[in-house]
């Protein structure tokens, strides 16, 4: 069995958090030592008094887990944009690459699987000298790209196929989220131009959800949309 998967995105907004609490939930019914992480986070402000990071809070919505804040979002700065960004704007230490990883493989051990979402894409500043994606080198996880049929994204989606080949981060497939009710003829194919240009699956494509609520019903129907499996 894999020991869990990073989800990252080609932009900020795509649907990460979406998709990673559903496939906890999928997951979460044949694992029953599971737990999320997103070690690094930002916003306008702290969410609630349990989770400074609203994305946190959802993801936590969709298992049942005790763990420490500290644990599961080792970094949190008051300001939306990037971590290393915020942290000097905020005059705070910029993310520690060690200590964040030090928190992952703690989680690691003690869970049999553990889905972390990112932040922003992949090229995220954390530190002056490291992007998200030096992060996700050394979790070792495989990565799930969640990427729109919107215009001008394929070319993000390519980017960050072409980052994770040329840095040697496994590509487990892509997730095509917010297809319009109606698509455009050119929205249509996109999942698979994505397929035939990256040779990369394609997990699923999630239509646009209207009026939906944060909840197991909107996980199942999403979920449900994505070929994935825990264990493979
Ligand atoms: N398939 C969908 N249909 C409708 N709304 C969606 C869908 N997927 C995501 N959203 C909405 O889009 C917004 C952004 O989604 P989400 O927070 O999951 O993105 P993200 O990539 O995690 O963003 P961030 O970079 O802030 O972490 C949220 O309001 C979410 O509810
Ligand atoms: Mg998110």
């Amino acid at each position: 069995m894999s020991e869990g998967v990073f989800v990252t995105g080609t932009d900020t907004g795509i649907g990460k958090t979406l998709i990673t609490a559903s496939l906890a939930w999928k997951f979460s019914r044949e694992i029953r030592k599971i737990c999320v992480m997103k070690p690094f986070a930002t916003g306008n402000s702290e969410y609630s008094n349990k989770f400074r990071s609203k994305d946190l809070a959802i993801l936590a919505r969709a298992i049942k887990f005790e763990e420490k804040q500290e644990n599961l979002n080792p970094y949190f700065y008051s300001l939306p944009c990037s971590p290393y960004m915020a942290s000097s704007l905020l005059n705070l230490p910029p993310p520690s690459l060690r200590y964040a990883i030090k928190k992952f493989k703690l989680l690691q051990k003690k869970y049999d699987y553990l889905l972390v979402e990112g932040i922003g894409g992949i090229m995220v500043p954390l530190n002056p000298k490291h992007t998200l994606l030096d992060f996700i080198k050394l979790t070792k996880l495989e990565v799930v790209i969640v990427t729109t049929p919107k215009l001008g994204t394929f070319n993000h989606t390519l980017l960050t196929v072409k980052i994770c080949k040329s840095s040697g981060i496994p590509i487990k497939g892509l997730v095509v989220n917010k297809m319009p009710p109606h698509p455009s003829k050119v929205e249509v194919v996109i999942p698979s131009f994505i397929q035939e240009f990256t040779n990369l699956p394609i997990l699923g494509v999630i239509p646009t959800l209207h009026n939906f609520k944060i909840n197991e019903s909107t996980f199942s129907e999403i979920s449900r949309l994505i070929d994935i499996d825990v264990k493979n």
